[in-house]
């Protein structure tokens, strides 16, 4: 009797706790980008996993059921990802923690080492962060204290150019966009309107440009846009494909960007495609300036009931991105409670079985 109730207890919590992850995540696959043009066949193709608001819990709201059973399953999903996906670099746009505004600096410290050690991709493949409200707080929050930590660790509090196999990703500080002569987005200005130069230079002849940047950032390809928040939109009404339960009506500078700094993107960068976070709900529009974008959903099931990432391939022209759904919450539970089911069955049918052969031997 023992070893079939063993046996269905193990059971569930191997398919639960390990391979569930598998078989939810083994329905995605990597879209490949067309080419745009018959020159461009031979074209680097870099595959990128996007993933947005872990909201790692924190020591002073957070719950201690949530730090140990989502971020488990988060940490399982991401092991799994990398597993079935070996993907070539991989992005988290942001809110990587959820109380980064005000953990002292030990705490802060804590939440680094954890972050390494729930995603931590394989070695050689970069993990590169943009920097959420949550890290660092809103603008009126945000100071060189808070931007000045995180930086030390993940990079990105102003904006940046990562140049990977022909394309350029752009990650910005979404908080430091406001233009209101702030310092730490005075600088982020500064250095917008040097990558928009550099953009230029590499479109137009590479004659402005020193050599070392050149050996850096190679030939001109439309950039791409990543940061934390969405370029502005109303709401997710005007997404093409969105996964909201409810249409909130988003605010500048609070849940999208202003549309004075959107535009102020398209003008400097001319992107071609957009990566946000955020709203932790998953939505594809066509943005201000008439290009795709991209909202990510959550990666915790804190946030959103039905997480999700998105899957996407970039060559120098061109690009293709699948929505991947993760493992439910709801799916591990429902797989507990069944299990727990059969295994009253089991027993009951076992005490009777029992008890039918003492009868009759008696
Ligand atoms: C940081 O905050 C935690 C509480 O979250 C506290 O236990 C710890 O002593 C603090 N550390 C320092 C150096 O202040
Ligand atoms: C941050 O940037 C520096 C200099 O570009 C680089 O050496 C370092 O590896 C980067 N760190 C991360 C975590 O990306
Ligand atoms: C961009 O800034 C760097 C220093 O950070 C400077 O050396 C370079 O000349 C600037 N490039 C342009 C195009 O302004």
């Amino acid at each position: 009797m023992w070893t079939k109730i063993a046996c269905i207890a193990l059971f569930a919590l191997i398919y639960c706790e390990f391979l569930a992850d598998y078989v939810q995540l083994s329905q995605c696959y990597w879209q490949s980008p067309k080419p745009a043009n018959v020159g461009n066949k031979n074209e680097d193709e870099l595959r990128a996993i996007i993933i947005a608001d872990t909201h790692l819990v924190g020591p002073i709201r957070g719950h201690w059921l949530d730090r140990l059973y989502r971020e488990w399953h988060m940490h399982r999903s991401f092991q799994a990802t990398m597993q079935i996906f070996g993907p070539d670099v991989i992005f988290v746009l942001g809110d990587l923690f959820d109380e980064g505004d005000f953990v002292n600096d030990s705490d802060f410290q804590k939440y680094v080492t954890r972050f390494h050690r729930l995603f931590s991709p394989p070695s050689g493949v970069p993990i590169i962060s943009a920097v959420g409200n949550h890290d660092v707080g809103f603008h009126y929050k945000m100071d060189t204290y808070f931007l000045n930590r995180f930086s030390k660790h993940f990079n990105n509090t102003g904006v940046e150019m990562y140049t990977i196999k022909g394309n350029h990703f752009i990650m910005i500080n979404s908080m430091a966009m406001l233009n209101d002569g702030c310092g730490f987005c005075n600088a982020a200005l500064r250095d917008l309107k040097n990558i928009s130069e550099k953009l230029n230079c590499l479109e137009n002849g590479h004659k402005c440009i020193d050599a070392k940047t050149l050996e850096e950032h190679k030939k001109y390809s439309r950039p791409i846009l990543m940061q934390h928040f969405p370029t502005y939109r109303k709401s997710d009404a005007v997404c093409r494909e969105h996964d909201a339960p409810e249409m909130e009506v988003y605010r500048e500078n609070w849940e999208v960007l202003s549309k004075d700094s959107t535009d102020l993107l398209g003008a400097l960068l001319s992107p071609r495609v957009a990566f946000a976070g955020h709203s932790h709900h998953y939505c594809l529009s066509i943005n201000r300036f008439g290009i795709e974008e991209y909202t990510v959903a959550s990666y915790s099931w804190r946030n959103k009931v039905e997480p999700s990432f998105l899957l996407a391939a970039f060559t120098g022209s061109s690009y293709a991105v699948l929505k991947c759904n993760m493992l439910r919450q709801q799916h591990v539970y429902n797989v507990y409670i069944a299990s727990v089911v059969i295994l009253i069955a089991t027993i009951i049918v076992l005490i009777y079985r029992r008890r039918d052969k003492r009868r009759m031997k008696t």
